[in-house]
């Protein structure tokens, strides 16, 4: 079994307080992993590790079989194979969709403008935002704009892709229709690491549960096993607490396959 990425033994601090302890995740390509845990259990600092914006404090982690915690590392050239989209989109605001789109594939990638830009419109079109191609920020929809922002991501043809709550700024209507991107993402073989709130959508598109508290790794399991059957006391309580979860998923989940 290749693993595309390997965390072993990680540990990460900010001065004495350890947010993450001997973290031992590995993932393989095209595997959806999707991470679960109270707040401050140290989910976004995961993700962010592994996307060069905190620093590791131990251990070891590896993308496709190269060790990432090396002072010789190029985050740069990492970022560009690991997608990150977070709750606030950040778009630029004085460029259009389009310009924004083709930023990274023109300027860090140096790819040419009509390739890079037949790729980010065939995206447009995919997630349904073709016709917004020279439209500003400002004048899309919450959903809409993360839409783009994933767009910008997915643009870079990176290997994984990171969401780390990217519903949780938006309006429930707009919930779904970027959950739904993502699920395009999962059953196109795209290898992801998401983490949601969003315990529906979390049991239709994972391949496995990782569950965290307190900067550990409790629990790793399937999705129905995880939901119907959690192994510790604290997902247990952690999924009382998201009691809905236990009838209806069945719609939503319809909705989204
Ligand atoms: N830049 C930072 N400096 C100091 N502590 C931080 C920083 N970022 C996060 N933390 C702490 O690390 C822990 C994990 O945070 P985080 O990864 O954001 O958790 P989660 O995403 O699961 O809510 C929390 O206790 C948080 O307060
Ligand atoms: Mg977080």
């Amino acid at each position: 079994m290749n693993a595309l990425i390997e965390f072993k033994g990680f540990n990460k601090f900010f001065g004495e307080h350890q947010v993450l302890k001997d973290i031992d995740l590995s993932v393989r390509a095209g595997e959806v992993v999707v991470i679960l845990g109270p707040s401050g259990c140290g989910k976004s600092t995961l993700l962010r590790c592994l996307n060069g914006l905190e620093s590791a404090h131990s251990g070891q982690l590896r993308l496709q079989g190269r060790e990432l915690l090396d002072k010789a590392t190029d985050w740069r050239e990492v970022r560009q194979q690991v997608g990150m989209v977070f709750q606030s989109y950040h778009l630029f605001g004085h460029m259009n969709v389009i310009e924004n789109l083709l930023l990274g594939p023109l300027k860090v990638q140096k790819r040419e403008r009509r390739e890079a830009q037949a790729q980010a419109e065939a995206l447009l079109a995919r997630v349904g935002l073709l016709d917004k191609r020279d439209a500003y920020p400002r004048q899309l929809s919450g959903g809409q704009q993360q839409r783009i922002a994933i767009v910008r991501s997915l643009c870079m043809n990176p290997q994984v892709m990171l969401f780390d709550e990217v519903t949780a700024a938006l309006d429930p209507e707009m919930v779904k229709e970027v959950l739904q991107v993502i699920q395009g993402l999962a059953r196109d073989g795209m290898t992801l690491l998401i983490v949601t709130h969003e315990m529906a959508f979390a049991r239709a598109v994972a391949d496995r549960i990782v569950f965290m508290e307190a900067g550990r790794i409790l629990e790793q399991s399937p999705p129905e096993s995880f939901f119907t059957n959690p192994q510790t006391a604290r997902a247990q309580q952690f999924l009382e607490k998201f009691s809905y979860v236990e009838n209806l998923p069945e719609k939503l989940i319809k909705e989204l396959s």
